[in-house]
């Protein structure tokens, strides 16, 4: 029985029933229904009402080259018609994990040759992190284990995501996280950056406690650095030019290890293949998923920089790591075919010269002037709107986040589909947009602007 034999009124008493969401409050969603998307095409997604509604945030961050893609299903269909599952265990393969190896180990940064597969980006951190923790040990240091993170940065939520993540309220609710893993400050200028202080300088000095964390445990005690090169789901922070250089001069003045965590940034985000090459950094490990396969398939790539890669090689004997769906060859077909499109099509090129440049224009043309509006900022096609009380000094409304709720709704109902992180608006949407989209975009959230702003001062 397919669900059009269901009205939107009994799925949604269904998922009541038996679904538990991710990140959501439960008694909450009970009382209201959930919003059931039943079909998508290109930038539009559509719920089980038939309202079609433009996706600003690519699903979640990962529909790069949108919805509809048949070339995709078929990809899939034809491969598990062959082949829909053998494992890469016990010396084993199958041939599109080999061959996306070959393809990522093509497209990745400098020094980057090798790939473990995973199924999501929180288990791609999960091999991370044992990852370098091994890589020490086997090269005779094993108390060089502590990983250094920022606060608010976001690495998924198995336990080591969580543990690695900088979220407070998600390690409240650990009850124990993986030892040996401190936050720093985070580069977020708008609300970090002192007064008169430029955007360099506070680059600096946000990598400067990098320095300081190493310093304070002992440069032999510390094994990596890990970051998102643009914070996410924390609100699309995005760093000052200044501050990756700078965190890669103190890694390896320190002989530690960098990693940056490319779920969101990697595969054309920012108008590159990868953020490290936006940023011009050569880490060690990069974290993938999401795009990988646009999202029409679970899958992720930890990317492992030839230092690691020689050293568990040579010296590692047996990883005993791994998961039953590592290099899942219906998953691999898809990510082949993706980056194919991706390719074919220019989108990461088109990112960095077109659209991101008008994504750019526009937010800061028809959305920054706004009353409710603090900042805009965007690098490539992810983009965030600050939503304060007062412009010039920054207040927020309270309770925080309520404002952002208040926007978020109200660009629902306006066929705008944004996400609202504390008062910040996040935008990431499919690379597929065009200008059309970004001037139809813009206008849907500048009414939603103009409805939450009649909500929010009557109050
Ligand atoms: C930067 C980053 N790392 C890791 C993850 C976790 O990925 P997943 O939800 O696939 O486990 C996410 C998810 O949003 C992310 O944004």
């Amino acid at each position: 029985m397919t669900y059009q034999n269901y009205s939107l009124k009994q799925l949604q008493q269904i998922d009541a029933a038996h679904h538990l969401h991710p990140f959501t409050d439960h008694k909450e969603l009970r009382v209201s229904g959930s919003r059931i998307i039943t079909r998508a095409n290109g930038p539009f997604i559509y719920d089980a009402d038939g309202t079609e509604i433009l996706d600003g945030m690519a699903g979640l961050w990962c529909v790069n080259v949108g919805y509809g893609r048949d070339e995709l299903a078929d990809a899939a269909y034809a491969q598990m018609k062959e082949l829909p599952y053998y494992n890469s265990f016990f010396k084993c393969s199958t041939p599109t994990p080999v061959l996306l190896s070959k393809k990522l180990a093509e497209l990745a940064p400098k020094g980057i040759a090798q790939v473990f597969y995973g199924s999501s980006g929180s288990e791609a951190n999960d091999t991370a992190l044992r990852l370098v923790r091994h890589y020490w040990a086997l090269e005779g240091k094993p108390e060089k284990n502590r990983i250094i993170s920022r606060k608010m940065g976001y690495h998924g939520s198995t336990v080591a995501g969580t543990s690695l993540g900088g979220m407070d309220l998600m390690h409240k609710q650990l009850g124990g996280a993986v030892p040996n893993i401190v936050h720093v400050m985070m580069p977020y200028a708008y609300e970090l950056a002192l007064p008169g202080e430029s955007d360099h300088d506070f680059g600096l000095r946000a990598a400067k406690a990098v320095e300081d964390a190493i310093l304070q445990a002992g440069a032999d005690k510390v094994a990596a650095f890990i970051g998102e090169p643009v914070m996410g789901a924390g609100g699309v922070k995005i760093p000052p030019m200044s501050y990756w250089p700078e965190v890669q001069r103190i890694c390896r003045k320190y002989d530690v290890l960098l990693m940056l965590d490319e779920v969101i940034t990697g595969y054309g985000r920012t108008g590159e293949w990868f953020a490290a090459q936006t940023f011009g950094i050569e880490p060690d490990t990069i974290t993938t998923a999401k795009a990988l396969t646009s999202g029409y398939q679970p899958l992720s790539a930890l990317l492992v920089g030839d230092r690691i890669a020689a050293t568990l090689v040579e010296k590692g004997g047996e990883f005993y790591h791994g998961y039953t769906y590592s290099g899942h060859p219906v998953a691999c077909a898809v990510a082949l075919k993706n980056l194919e499109i991706m390719e074919r099509e220019g989108l990461v090129d088109r990112v960095k010269n077109d659209t991101g440049p008008y994504f750019a224009q526009a937010l800061q043309e028809r959305i920054a002037g706004h009353d409710l509006v603090g900042e805009v900022r965007s690098i490539g096609l992810m983009g965030a709107i600050e939503i304060v009380k007062d412009k010039t000094t920054k207040e927020r409304f309270l309770p925080a986040g309520s404002a952002a709720v208040t926007v978020r709704d109200h660009a629902i109902a306006q066929g705008m589909m944004l996400r609202a992180t504390g008062d910040t608006m996040i935008l990431s949407p499919p690379l597929i947009w065009t200008r059309d989209t970004i001037d139809m975009a813009c206008e849907r959230i500048a009414r939603a602007l103009d409805l939450a702003q009649a909500d929010l001062r009557k109050k």
